[in-house]
């Protein structure tokens, strides 16, 4: 990881989890209490229905929450959709744009992802957009050049607020079990540094990189050595208060 950025664990409870889930978040809050202060920031994106209860009682324990998606309006006749602003009115300080399930299931492109993370960030959320190539996409020795376009595309050339954040999750990756090599990982995020030095200058050095993908206890604390990996967006290991109390705890 690199030392400087404060490392940023955050997890992704995609459409799992009703009122009952909250007992794992209590759960959780108690093991980080016994703990000494974590040595990074927490963040958990519940369904949205969850989002405003979470909030009020994660916030002491010191984690914070986030979104898993938001319409790039600030209101209108959306129906069914979600603006930033109630995100963050519903105390969220993060959100999702751009995962691959919603590019893939919702037919989100680039530049949608892109104005999402603008609605996002003129709400005073940080956005964490993700990236990531397919297994063809891997399988042709495109999987850089797919990755670069989606940053492209994606990040907004003007920041507002407190930055962004970048996951970097391989679509294949994602709830299968399997993982990139570690030199895999490193490449790709080394090469995402680039990018955003080139582009972004200091801040683009200052950005989160987090890797997603299958991240769980027993591979967390290798990932997370990795150069230029700093933090992960954790999905399915994330629900239970016991897999993710490890992961934040490898790091
Ligand atoms: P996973 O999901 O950890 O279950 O693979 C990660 C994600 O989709 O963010």
């Amino acid at each position: 990881m690199t030392a400087e950025i404060t490392p940023l664990i955050a997890g992704n409870w995609k459409m799992n989890g009703t009122s009952v889930a909250l007992a794992e978040v209590r759960n959780l809050a108690a093991r980080l209490a016994e703990g000494g202060p974590p040595r990074c920031t927490i963040v958990i994106c519940p369904p949205a229905t969850l989002l405003e209860r979470l909030s009020e009682f994660a916030a002491p324990a010191g984690i914070v929450t986030g979104g898993q998606d938001c319409h790039p309006a600030l209101s209108g006749a959306h129906t069914g959709d979600i603006s930033a602003q109630m995100l963050a009115d519903a105390g969220a300080q993060y959100t999702i744009v751009g995962h691959s399930e919603r590019r893939t299931n919702h037919r989100e492109t680039d530049e949608l992802v892109r104005l999402k993370a603008l609605a996002a960030m003129a709400a005073n959320l940080i956005p964490i957009i993700c990236v990531g190539e397919t297994e063809a996409d891997r399988d042709a020795g495109r999987a850089e050049s797919v990755v670069a376009s989606q940053l492209a595309g994606s990040i907004p050339d003007e920041w507002a607020g407190q930055g962004i954040v970048i996951a970097y999750e391989p679509v294949w990756a994602i709830g299968t079990g399997r993982t990139p090599t570690a030199a895999d990982i490193e490449q790709m995020h080394n090469a995402i540094r680039r990018d955003l030095v080139t582009r972004f200058g200091d801040r683009g050095a200052a950005t989160r990189i987090l890797y997603g993908g299958s991240m769980k206890p027993s591979n967390a604390a290798e990932i997370l050595r990795i150069e230029n990996v700093n933090g992960g967006l954790v999905g399915g290991a994330s629900l239970l208060a016991n897999d993710f109390h490890a992961i934040i705890s490898a790091v």
